[in-house]
C-alpha cells in the first residue's frame, strides 16, 4: 500500500506516522509513505498557497495551483488513477467498513485542507472521495488523514503480527471488544472473572461472546442493528435490555 499525503505540514505526518506499528510497517516496506509539500509547487515566489476569498468574508482560502501541481507530481508516476480522498467535515463518516474496502487499493493519496477551506475548481478536478472522521470540526486534514491511514494500514496481511490480530477487534462481527484482564489474578481487591482461568476454551469463548453483545448493547446499542449475530444472540440482548430496564 503505499499513501501520499498532501499537506502543507510534511513533518506532521511523518512524526506522527513514524511510530509504534505504522512505523515497523514502513521499515519492513509493506507500507510506503510520502507526505508531500504543497508549499514546493507554489508559482508564487513568496512561497504563497493562500489567498483571500472572492466574495469576502473571514479566513483563508487554499488556492488550486499548487495542490493541482501537487496532486500531479504524485498520480503522473503512478500506473493507476489512485482514489484521492480529502479530508473534511462535509464528508460521509469514516468507519470500520471503509477502511476494510480503502485496504484493497493498491494506494491512497490523501489532502489535508487547512485554513477556511480549498478552491473548489481543484478539489472538482481530483477528489474522488469527500471523508470525514467524525461530526467535529479540526483545524486541519491531518490528524484525520493519520486516523484514516493508521485504520486502513491494520488490515493489510502482514501489518500486524499474529499477536497483534485484528480478528477479535471491536467492530469485527459489528460488535464492541469483550474486556480484558491480565495479571495479577486480584489487584486492589478486584479479581479476575474465574471463568477466565478455567482453562476451558469453550467456556472461554462462550464468556467473551455474551460479554461482547452486552457491551454493545449498554455501550453502542446502534451498532446492534447491523451485527452478524444469530437469532438466539438476539434474543439474549433483548432479554438482557428488559432485565436491566426492570432494575
Ligand atoms: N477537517 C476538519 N475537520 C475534519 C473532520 N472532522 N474530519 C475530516 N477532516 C476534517
Amino acid at each position: 500500500m503505499e499513501y501520499y499525503v498532501l499537506t502543507l505540514f510534511p513533518e506532521m505526518i511523518e512524526q506522527g506516522m513514524n511510530t509504534s506499528i505504522i512505523g515497523r510497517a514502513i521499515e519492513e516496506d509493506i507500507l510506503h509513505l510520502k507526505a508531500v509539500n504543497i508549499r514546493d509547487y507554489t508559482n508564487s515566489r513568496h512561497g504563497k498557497t493562500d489567498d483571500y476569498p472572492y466574495g469576502g468574508g473571514a479566513g483563508m482560502v487554499m488556492q488550486a495551483q499548487p495542490i493541482y501541481d501537487a496532486y500531479r507530481s504524485v498520480a503522473d508516476g503512478l500506473s493507476y488513477r489512485p482514489r484521492v480522498i480529502h479530508l473534511t467535515p462535509q464528508g460521509r463518516v469514516f468507519d470500520q467498513e471503509m477502511a476494510r474496502e480503502l485496504a484493497l487499493e493498491k494506494g491512497l493519496v490523501f489532502l489535508c485542507g487547512h485554513y477556511e477551506g480549498i478552491d473548489e475548481r481543484v478539489l472538482d478536478e481530483i477528489v474522488t472521495d469527500n471523508v470525514s472522521i467524525g461530526d467535529f470540526v479540526l483545524t486541519g486534514g491531518e490528524l484525520p488523514a493519520m486516523c484514516m491511514m493508521d485504520a486502513i494500514a491494520r488490515m493489510i496481511p502482514g501489518v500486524l503480527h499474529n499477536e497483534e490480530s485484528a480478528e477479535d477487534d471491536s467492530f469485527g462481527d459489528g460488535l464492541l471488544e469483550f474486556p480484558q484482564y491480565s495479571r495479577p489474578e486480584c489487584w486492589n481487591g478486584i479479581h479476575v472473572p474465574p471463568i477466565l482461568l478455567s482453562g476451558d476454551h469453550a467456556k472461554v469463548d462462550a464468556w467473551r461472546r455474551e460479554q461482547s453483545l452486552i457491551r454493545t448493547a449498554q455501550r453502542r446499542p446502534d451498532l446492534l442493528e447491523k451485527a452478524a449475530i444469530s437469532p438466539k444472540e438476539r434474543e439474549f440482548v433483548k432479554n438482557y435490555l428488559a432485565n436491566r430496564d426492570e432494575q
